[in-house]
């Protein structure tokens, strides 16, 4: 049996001849692949507006300034993610204040969240992270929001395609801001959709529309109704201390044809999964959360078990490559230089001393997969 990761990308026939046809053509980047990219994403998870950057961590920076984030302001995540999340609040000068998580979704406890918010100043905004696929309920989030006048940044870089079901009964896609008022993704490779690398923010807002596509160049515009002179076609202004975070024509031909794979991928992931949770049926492994109001986008099935450091060697040992997501990013030795310190979190961490993430991708094959149950379920017997 060869290698067996914890995710990757499938890559078609079709994605390779989009890729190629991109490259024959006149624009290898800031050409018309990304506009199409741009609009078939926010058509995916009904959105107004979406704006395809360099990577999912630029696309959390420019969201967090485009929101108007200032040095000083706090803005509440959680430590059960990729330390990308709480970077960005860093990077624009902003302090973050950790919630726990929930112990049974894994997500930014709500209860934690207000209770910060209640005794905290300053606190401008949130960054919840749908982990693992797993979406938040962002009408209950933003219920806080609204009562304390924060902003909500949702982190759907594991979700495109999850959903919740709200309280009028209607499905909630990640991304489609009807709560948050901007979401971002990741196109890694081990994402649903890959792009090499890649990312994009959705809003349904034309202020934080404008202020993302001019801060992910440089701040540079040409628009007539924003210069302040003209000299001739030639002519920009430089209005804000903008990035380069473009995303390259030749990644969003990628990303787009891979978006045309992307529902096929989702069932196949929740087909993968519901075989786990089957398999573990009985055992003392802790499977992840189902909810009929929820559809999981499964970027990653994480189990819960007793001696997982053993299980996981056990696991190499056969070839298979589960992963740990996350190490709390509190107790990163970066964010301990700014306070934090082990036992701050104690939900996050024993989710951590337990947490495993099993193969999930679309081309596990069954007997992959098989392989994978059984070598877990000797191990645990
Ligand atoms: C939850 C989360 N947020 C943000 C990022 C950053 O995305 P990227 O790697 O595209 O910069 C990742 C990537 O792994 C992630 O998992």
């Amino acid at each position: 049996m060869k290698a067996i990761p914890y995710g990757r990308q499938s890559i078609s026939d079709e994605d390779i001849a989009a890729v190629v046809e991109t490259l024959k053509s006149d624009f290898l980047t800031q050409g018309p692949q990304i506009a199409a990219f741009e609009n078939a994403f926010a058509k995916y998870v009904n959105a107004k507006y979406a704006v395809a950057v360099s990577n999912g961590t630029a696309a959390l920076h420019l969201s967090v300034l485009a929101l108007g984030l200032e040095k000083g302001q706090k803005v509440i995540s959680t430590p059960i993610t990729f330390a990308a999340s709480t970077n960005s609040v860093l990077y624009a000068g902003g302090e973050v204040i950790f919630a726990d998580i929930d112990k049974d979704t894994y997500l930014i406890d709500l209860e934690q969240v207000e209770e910060i918010c209640k005794t905290e100043e300053n606190v401008v905004g949130i960054i919840p992270v749908d982990f693992a696929g797993y979406p938040i309920n962002s009408e209950e989030l933003k219920k806080i929001a609204d009562k304390y006048g924060l902003w909500i940044l949702e982190d759907a870089c594991h979700a495109p395609g999850a959903y919740f079901t709200d309280s009028h009964n209607t499905k909630q896609l990640s991304g489609n801001c009807t709560y948050a008022n901007a979401t971002v993704f990741s196109f890694h490779p081990v994402k649903h959709i890959a792009a090499g690398e890649g990312g994009m923010i959705t809003t349904n807002d034309k202020k934080i529309y404008d202020s993302l596509c001019l801060l992910r160049t440089h701040g540079i515009t040409k628009s007539p109704d924003l210069l302040t002179e003209n000299h001739g076609a030639w002519y920009y202004e430089m209005h804000e201390l903008g990035y380069n975070y473009r995303l390259t024509d030749f990644q969003a031909a990628l990303g787009n044809s891979q978006l045309k794979r992307a529902n096929e991928g989702l069932v196949k992931r929740n087909t993968i999964a519901d075989k786990y949770t089957q398999s573990f049926a009985g055992t003392n492994i802790i499977c992840p959360l189902v909810s009929n109001k929820v559809f999981h986008a499964y970027h990653l099935y994480v189990i819960q078990v007793k001696n997982r450091k053993e299980l996981y060697e056990h696991l190499q040992k056969n070839n298979i490559y589960a992963q740990i997501h996350y190490i709390p990013v509190h107790t990163m030795p970066f964010y301990k230089k700014l306070g934090f310190k082990k036992g701050d979190y104690p939900v996050s961490e024993k989710y951590y001393e337990h947490c495993l993430s099993l193969p999930m991708y679309p081309t596990l094959t069954n007997e992959e997969q098989d392989f994978v149950i059984k070598t877990i379920l000797e191990f645990i017997q």
